[in-house]
């Protein structure tokens, strides 16, 4: 119980893996606070955090404005910093927008909360797409940041507003770099949000799922558990030695990997296609992590197989399909779930 009776913040509350971090905090005694302004296109979902029946102060209002509410920040023990635009498409055909969420709402807060809660213990949600097309790989902190695309550049700029933070002793803050998280609470019917979402969707309603290219591309995918495991790990460490963990899945899979293990799961099938022009100049190619930072300063590991994940994410999202599948959609994953003997969980 690391937070027990601790008031802590979650930015990005009500989206995918906020919403899963605020549940685990408040299973571990916290209290606590989400803002989120439900960004429309983002992951946004009141149902996400139905488990925790009213036992979160959810206030939707956006980062930028915390200068708003300066008392709630004063009492903050931690913050957790997860709020954030993560379409790469949506980033290219709409920079502007993608900038504003990205970094402007992002030094807003981060000054507000210098002001008001200072030195306070920070953990922000980074991505590994900063780091753009890999030189070398398993990839590690020291590889040079050159974004591919526009979220990529908005993501490092609020990666280095954490790391000047940091360095003057106004916030004590860290960031994780995220490779592809999946699991519940992902927003299936956003779409722009990563292919792991839309397999996962197209698994539930018995579409095809399409891999673009050869299928030989890596990617780490790595459970939400696990990662709000690391979360909670450089939330709540004495003393940060460093101040950027990368932050990967237990195994390196290709995408005719990942797609064959979706297919044995859910029994839909997979065909591969060219790569969309739109996707192709975005693309970084092949990707996993070296989490070894993470791993040495916490003891973290990521313990969760792809299948074993994706087994819980499909349970999942099976006995919640309304609140994440279009109602277009019910139907035909009632029928799939009637006619495929399925784990329904939790
Ligand atoms: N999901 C992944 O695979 C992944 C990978 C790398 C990095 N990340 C990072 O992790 C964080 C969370 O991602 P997610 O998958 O949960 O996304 P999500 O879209 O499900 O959740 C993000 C939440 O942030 C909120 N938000 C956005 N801008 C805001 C603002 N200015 N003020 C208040 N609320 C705002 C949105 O309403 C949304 O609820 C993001 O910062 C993202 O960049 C995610």
């Amino acid at each position: 119980m690391r937070y027990r009776d601790k008031h802590v913040i979650v930015t990005g509350g009500l989206g995918f893996i906020g919403s899963n971090l605020s549940l685990r905090l408040v299973e571990e005694g916290a209290r606590v606070t989400i803002f989120d302004s439900a960004v429309q296109g983002c992951g946004a979902n009141r149902h996400n955090l139905a488990p925790a029946g009213g036992r979160i102060n959810v206030l939707v209002r956006d980062i930028g404005q915390a200068e708003e509410v300066p008392a709630l920040l004063a009492t903050a023990n931690v913050i957790f910093n997860l709020a954030g635009e993560i379409s790469h498409v949506r980033s290219m055909k709409d920079p502007v927008r993608d900038m504003k969420l990205n970094t402007v709402a992002q030094l807003n807060f981060l000054e507000a909360c210098a002001r008001n809660v200072a030195g306070v213990r920070m953990v922000h949600a980074g991505t590994r797409q900063i780091y753009g097309v890999p030189r070398y790989l398993p990839m590690d902190e020291l590889h040079p940041v050159e974004p591919v695309d526009f979220n990529g550049i908005h993501k490092a700029a609020a990666d280095s507003y954490h790391a000047l933070f940091a360095r003057s002793g106004a916030l004590d803050a860290c960031v994780i770099r995220l490779s592809n998280v999946y699991g519940p609470r992902m927003a299936l019917n956003v779409t722009g949000q990563g292919f792991l979402g839309n397999f996962i969707r197209k698994a539930l309603v018995g579409d095809t799922i399409e891999i673009f290219g050869d299928g030989t591309q890596l990617r780490d995918p790595v459970f939400v558990d696990d990662a709000v495991e690391a979360f909670l790990a450089a939330g709540c460490a004495p003393k940060l030695e460093h101040r950027v963990f990368n932050l990967g899945g237990p195994a390196a899979l290709s995408l005719s990997e990942i797609g064959s293990i979706m297919a044995s799961e859910s029994g839909v099938k997979v065909e591969h296609k060219p790569f969309p022009s739109d996707l192709k100049t975005i693309d970084i190619g092949s990707y996993h992590t070296n989490s070894s930072r993470l791993m040495g300063d916490f003891g973290w590991a990521p313990t969760t197989t792809f299948r074993q994940g994706l087994k819980k994410t499909l349970g999942y999202f099976r006995l919640h399909l309304p609140n994440y599948l279009e109602s277009r959609d019910w139907p035909r994953a009632q029928e799939l779930l009637a006619s495929v003997p399925v784990a329904i969980s939790e």
